[in-house]
């Protein structure tokens, strides 16, 4: 095994440890650290797990700038990377999401198609339908529920198996794998193998399709590899990238929203007590800024030199864009650490931004509408069956949420 280690400068031992502490802090909030490190300026350094010291941005306008920068790369394979982990050459990368212009734009365009909004809007009577009988579940059994297992979870798990065309029996899994991929204290060792029993599965599966095609997404991909566009491991490759994506982070966005609004009654009432489809939707970006899921920043490399704030990125130094801080900006966002469903938050960071901007966004806003606009009318009395204190945290993943979520009513 090799990592990707860009030289620990000399200052290394005097510069703050990155991800920073979260757990100090309020749970919805960015470590408190970050925060201090915002207002003191727009750039700073931090050390990683592995002694590097890449620039942190902190500030909303610099994160944006610097993500629609083709300067930047995304390929966590390049050496100066500040990966969040050990890397495996040619193991690391899902899909493309870790790769740069122009193959990263060949490949996401094979798959645009399924997620523009007119397609994603067609899905809405099915995806209220799964949350309805998910709901109408939860209340004919026993309580208290888990909240993740018994809903979070299911819901896009059962709307993306249906997309890429993923048998939703085989959920238990390519959700424990999917876990150990984001698990950030996960060995590469256990990693590499949950990735390769990812990349196997999807494989038989884009096979499968291959002989015999139905009418989703990897069948759709099964066709480009016909017209010889795409290579069978790109098109199970695409299928992994898909199949984490969609569930993982939605699920959390579903527990920890709801959460939020548990502890944050007065807001809750408001989503409750409205049928205005517009007060949903700005409640659904609005707790995407507030809550900012995908956690440990965006991360990249520069290839050329860049001039920031009167400092120098240089090239092959690597460069970590928290959004959670650049979502609670007081620049961008009036009194940021308030949640307030009722303001307009749509230029929040949570999706990311430039190139590798969120391809779901359209899916995961849609979703979380149908269930933001229905779990808490349909049990108005929805409360905690445990004290906020005893709510076991994801500090330890690269997505952000909790673990569990005892509710009853
Ligand atoms: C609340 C839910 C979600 C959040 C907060 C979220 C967040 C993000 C972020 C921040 C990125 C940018 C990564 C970067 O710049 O390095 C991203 C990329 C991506 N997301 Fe999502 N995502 C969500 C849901 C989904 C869903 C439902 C899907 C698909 C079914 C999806 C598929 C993807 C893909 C394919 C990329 C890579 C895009 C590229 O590299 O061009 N996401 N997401």
């Amino acid at each position: 095994m090799t990592s990707t280690v860009s030289p620990a400068g000399p200052e290394a031992a005097a510069v703050p440890e990155y991800p920073m502490d979260r757990a100090a802090g309020c749970p919805f909030d960015p470590p408190p650290d970050l925060a201090t490190a915002q207002r003191q300026g727009p750039l700073a350094r931090v050390r990683l797990w592995d002694g590097s010291t890449p620039w942190l941005v902190t500030r909303y306008a610099d994160q944006r700038t610097l993500l629609a920068d083709p300067r930047l790369s995304a390929d966590v394979e390049r050496p100066g990377y500040p990966s969040s982990a050990p890397i495996q050459p040619g193991g690391s990368k899902i899909g493309f999401i870790l790769m740069d212009d122009p193959e990263h734009a060949r490949l996401r365009r094979m798959v645009t198609a399924p997620f523009t909004i007119k397609r994603i809007e067609a899905l809405r009577p099915a995806v209220q339908g799964i949350v309805d009988r998910l709901i109408d579940e939860m209340l004919a059994g026993p309580k208290p529920v888990d909240l993740v297992e018994e809903f979070a979870l299911p819901v896009p798990s059962l709307v993306i198996c249906d997309l890429l065309g993923v048998p939703y029996t085989d959920h238990d899994f390519f959700q424990a794998n999917s876990k150990v991929i984001i698990k950030r204290t996960a060995t590469p060792e256990q990693r590499m193998t949950a990735m390769g029993n990812l990349t196997e599965y999807l494989d038989r599966l884009v096979g499968e399709k291959l002989e015999n095609p139905g009418n989703d997404l990897l069948s759709g991909l099964t066709g480009r590899v016909k017209a010889g566009e795409l290579t069978r491991q790109d098109a199970a490759q695409i299928g992994v990238l898909l199949l984490i994506a969609g569930h993982e982070t939605t699920a959390n966005m579903i527990a920890l929203g709801t959460l939020a609004l548990l502890e944050h009654p007065d807001q809750l009432a408001l989503l409750r007590d409205t049928d205005d489809p517009k007060l949903v939707a700005s409640a659904v970006e609005e707790l995407l800024r507030y809550l900012h899921i995908t956690h440990s920043g965006r991360r990249r490399v520069a290839v050329e030199d860049i001039e920031l704030a009167g400092q120098t990125i240089r090239a092959g130094e690597g460069v970590i864009l928290p959004n959670d801080i650049g979502n609670r900006d007081p620049d961008a966002f009036e009194h940021p650490d308030q949640l307030d469903v009722r303001r307009d938050a749509r230029h929040h960071v949570a999706f990311g931004f430039g190139v590798h901007q969120c391809l779901g966004q359209p899916l995961a806003r849609m979703e979380l509408q149908v269930v933001y606009s229905t779990l808490y009318k349909r049990i108005p009395t929805l409360r905690l069956a445990t004290d906020l204190d005893r709510i076991p945290f994801k500090h330890d993943g690269s997505v952000y949420g909790v673990y569990e979520l005892p509710v009853t009513w």
